[in-house]
């Protein structure tokens, strides 16, 4: 059943708007209008619920556990809190809040698996926005802001550690067709964008085969 749901859509689109514009985590406002896109058209062509995704896709990160001690029931439970505050039902509330859940336990630890259709269209954009060129962006950014190296033969601490450790990775985890399709590109630019960086940084580009100063 298709719920039509726009009041409350716009309700909590303007909230998590205010909660999180100028965010400097990666968590910005930016990232969900770009999530809520994405998952919008992920649902379209999957056919899933676009209400539920809409809201799920709106509040996915607007209580990051890392960012509040690890405690991974804030996100839900404000999720939850706020639909109902808006005037949505309890069915819907406890969808998006399970979504909520499920995207969190994902990234780490104890891990839940994406059970509805409606969850995996708004993981599958979520992952969708850490690859390709936003994805190289959104990462330097990330290292900025914790003062990482771009890059350190000698440690897994700096940003371009990450392609490997995580966003390389990203692709074989989609859920969805059009996840898929939409993601080989990205996928792709992520494998020749850190190959060039490695290409530069040893000077590979210009044919520099000598490794000290
Ligand atoms: P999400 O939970 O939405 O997948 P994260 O909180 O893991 O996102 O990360 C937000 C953004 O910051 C992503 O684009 C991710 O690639 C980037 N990021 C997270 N950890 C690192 C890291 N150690 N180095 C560089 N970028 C990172
Ligand atoms: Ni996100």
């Amino acid at each position: 059943m298709e719920s039509n749901h726009n009041n409350l859509i716009a309700a909590i689109s303007t909230q998590v708007e205010a909660a999180m514009t100028g965010e400097g985590s990666g968590h910005d406002w930016q990232h969900v209008e770009r999530v809520v896109k994405l998952a919008r058209f992920i649902a379209t062509q999957e056919g899933a619920d676009l209400s539920i995704v809409t809201l799920a896709a709106l509040l996915h990160d607007i209580a990051d556990h890392k960012f509040h001690n690890g405690d991974r029931e804030i996100g839900p439970r404000m999720a939850k809190e706020m639909i109902l505050a808006a005037g949505g039902d309890d069915a819907t509330a406890g969808q998006v809040a399970d979504i909520i859940e499920r995207i969190s336990f994902s990234g780490s630890g104890g891990k839940k698996n994406m059970e509805s259709l409606e969850g995996m269209c708004v993981q599958d954009a979520d992952r969708l926005d850490a690859m390709g060129a936003i994805g190289v962006g959104r990462a330097f950014a990330y290292g900025g802001a914790k003062s990482r190296l771009l890059f350190d033969v000698m440690s897994r601490e700096s940003t371009l550690a990450h392609f490997d450790d995580k966003l390389l990775r990203l692709y074989d985890l989609l859920n969805t067709k059009a996840a898929k399709q939409i993601g080989k590109k990205r996928h792709q630019f992520l494998q020749d964008y850190q190959q060039q960086f490695l290409a530069e940084w040893n000077g590979n580009d210009y044919g520099n085969d000598s490794t000290t100063i």
